[in-house]
């Protein structure tokens, strides 16, 4: 072998090595560090897909929980649309049938007047009179239920609250109903309870309240039925109970009957003698006194306990 030739093996040795050297370093520290950077954008890239992920659900809950609330909004918009076309069937139909009552009585009476027949005021005289106070004190109870409901729909229903005898008040308001009870040969039970027992509440209010329980017990019971009521005080609170033998009222019904103008179907000779406010009416009275109001039945034809309580101070 020739000098030159040995030179260019052990150069292309020397070559080979550095080579080798260079792809041993290469994959050693350059190649690693490079995975490692690309391990790590791709962890970044992970995190960040997640963080918006995380974000992107959030927005889908926010726009569900929108959705949510629209939907609620709209039945609301639903409800008071349908309590103002009750209104208006009120206004066009209950408020005019009075009215045209008071109208046609009055004229029976103006030509009654003329007859020489009924000259000395007969029965037909009496019977236009009663019809006349009849439909005024229809048409009295609506206007002033009427009034109620917008006073509490405008956030100005407020009670004047004084001491005042709860015995004293049920009294009255018995003595009152007692008349209509009788008339349908109801018999009314004042069951035994506490003796002198004050309260502090608007008396006219939870008057009107005991009138409309006492008045719906005597409304939806039979002919010869029984009504009993009592009353108690326990931890600073009394309980009134009104319990009747009509016809009941069903479960899936206990909770509507106390929404504006809601009747259930149990009795429609019954029903067509009201509105459907008294309830409605009597519940935001209790309230207002921090009180609650239910009603249990065992179900239709089974009678029903109408009650509330009242704190005492
Ligand atoms: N004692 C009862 N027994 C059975 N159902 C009752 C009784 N009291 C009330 N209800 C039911 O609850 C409904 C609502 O009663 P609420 O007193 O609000 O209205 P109303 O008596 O029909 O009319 P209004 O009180 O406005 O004159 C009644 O129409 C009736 O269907
Ligand atoms: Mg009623």
């Amino acid at each position: 072998m020739s000098t030159s030739q040995f030179l260019l093996s052990y150069s292309l040795l020397i070559i080979a090595i550095i080579a080798l050297l260079t792809y041993w370093i290469t994959r050693k520290f350059v190649l690693k560090k490079m995975n490692r950077t690309i391990l790590k954008a791709e962890h970044n890239y992970q995190q960040q897909i997640a963080n918006l992920q995380m974000q992107l659900s959030g927005k889908v809950n926010m726009l569900e929980s929108m959705v949510e609330k629209l939907r609620l909004s709209n039945q609301e918009l639903n409800r008071l649309n349908d309590i103002r076309s009750k209104f208006m069937s009120i206004a066009a139909h209950d408020l005019r049938q009075p009215l045209s009552a008071i109208q046609g009585f009055t004229s029976v009476l103006m030509m009654d007047r003329n007859t020489t027949a009924n000259a000395a005021g007969g029965t037909s005289d009496q019977t236009a009179l009663n019809n006349i106070l009849k439909a005024t004190d229809n048409m009295n109870m609506l206007m002033a239920d009427l009034i109620d409901i917008s006073r509490i729909e405008s956030g100005q229903f407020s009670m004047d609250k004084q001491p005042f005898s709860f015995n004293a008040l049920l009294a009255d308001v018995m003595a009152l109903q007692n008349v209509g009870a009788q008339k349908k040969g109801i018999y009314l039970q004042k069951c035994d309870y506490p003796t002198d027992v004050m309260v502090v509440a608007d008396r006219f209010r939870i008057s009107q309240v005991i009138n409309n329980l006492l008045g719906n017990a005597i409304k939806f019971s039979p002919q010869g039925g029984r009504i009993e009521a009592r009353f108690y005080v326990d931890n600073g609170q009394l309980t009134f109970q009104l319990t009747d033998n009509g016809p009941g009222v069903i479960h899936s019904e206990k909770e509507k009957i106390f929404q504006k103008f809601h009747q259930s179907d149990v009795d429609r000779t019954a029903k067509k003698q009201g509105w459907g406010l008294g309830l409605s009416i009597a519940q935001e009275i209790i309230e207002a006194h921090g009180g609650e109001i239910g009603v249990e039945s065992a179900g239709l034809g089974q009678g029903s306990t109408f009650w509330f309580t009242l704190p005492l101070n």
